[in-house]
């Protein structure tokens, strides 16, 4: 019998650049792959000032360079998602922390992890917040979301995060 997909969450402050991108992302690596019926993701943000809103689209012009395509609406991250995903990824130590404090008793604390423990090539340790900033970081982002996603889909794939 076939074994529940597994659940990745990808977090950042907004929901509308950084966490929509590595979903885009995964999901383009996904679909390469042929593990649609394997692995599910979805973005959130800590924060609720976008919430409703598509991904920035200096955001979706940066990704569409590489043939990514960035899909959904803004939501704000919630208790229940502790539950509802196998791995929640946060894009910086800010995210990180904030999500972490949703989880006071620490039951959740395991499946939390920075999105740039799986770099690969790159030896960031954030994702940087582009939003301030010109179209370099944007492009920046989607190069480092690629490394990261690479190597946690290798990761997920040896059932080395089960
Ligand atoms: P994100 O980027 O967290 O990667 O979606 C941001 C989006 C909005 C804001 C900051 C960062 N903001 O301050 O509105």
């Amino acid at each position: 019998m076939a074994s529940d997909p597994y659940k990745l969450l990808f977090v950042c402050l907004g929901n509308i650049c950084r966490s929509p991108s590595a979903e885009g992302i995964m999901n383009h690596l996904i679909a390469a792959n042929q593990l649609q019926d394997q692995i599910i993701c979805d973005s959130a943000g800590t924060a609720s000032y976008h919430v409703g809103s598509p991904p920035d689209r200096r955001m979706t012009a940066a990704a569409a360079k590489r043939q990514i395509n960035l899909t959904g609406q803004a939501r704000q991250f919630d208790r229940s998602d502790f539950e509802a995903f196998d791995l929640i990824l946060a894009m910086d130590q800010e995210n990180y922390a904030n999500i972490l404090r949703l989880d006071s008793s620490g039951q959740y604390r395991h499946k939390v992890k920075l999105m740039c423990d799986f770099c690969q090539n790159y030896s960031d340790r954030e994702v940087p917040d582009p939003y301030y900033g010109g179209e370099a970081g944007f492009n920046y982002v989607i190069e480092l979301l690629l490394d990261a996603c690479n190597g946690l889909l290798s990761q997920v794939r040896q059932g080395a995060l089960d």
